[in-house]
């Protein structure tokens, strides 16, 4: 996955590699969805690791926009709009965490779960 600003995830194998850590940790953070103290250290310092690693936060935003299209995707007729609105907002949430984790940005960026629901009401 390349970007305008700089070369992020390199090759299909990094992009593959990524793709397992990144469903670990959305299976990790519905597992501490009870626990949120816990898990907003834990997104915290995973925000901070890609600020380390120079991730644009606009990044989290082109990649959110993925996940939800996979999601469309496998579940296909099954998927509703509550079941997209939760993965929005899940993400939405997850990733405003980690954006708290970044130091030394502009924090702010276009809302998805507010965009999904404008789209719904049209
Ligand atoms: C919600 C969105 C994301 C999640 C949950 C996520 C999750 C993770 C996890 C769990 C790691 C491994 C951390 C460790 O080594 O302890 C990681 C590393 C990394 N992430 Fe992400 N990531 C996300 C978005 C992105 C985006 C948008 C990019 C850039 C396109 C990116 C690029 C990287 C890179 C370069 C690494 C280090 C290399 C590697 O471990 O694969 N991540 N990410």
């Amino acid at each position: 996955m390349q970007f305008k600003d700089g070369q992020i995830l390199h090759s299909d194998n990094v992009f593959k590699a990524h793709s397992v850590k990144f469903v670990n940790a959305v299976t990790d953070s519905i597992e501490l969805l009870d626990q949120p103290e816990k898990l907003k250290k834990v997104l915290n310092e995973l925000g901070s690791l890609h600020e380390q690693k120079n991730i644009p936060i606009s990044g989290f935003t082109m990649f959110g926009n993925a996940f939800i299209a996979t999601i469309q995707q496998i579940l296909d007729r099954e998927c509703s709009i509550e079941i997209i609105n939760f993965f929005s907002l899940f993400y939405n949430e997850g990733t405003n965490l980690m954006v708290e984790g970044y130091k030394n940005v502009n924090k702010s960026r276009p809302s998805m779960y507010n965009k999904v629901k404008d789209n719904s009401s049209n």
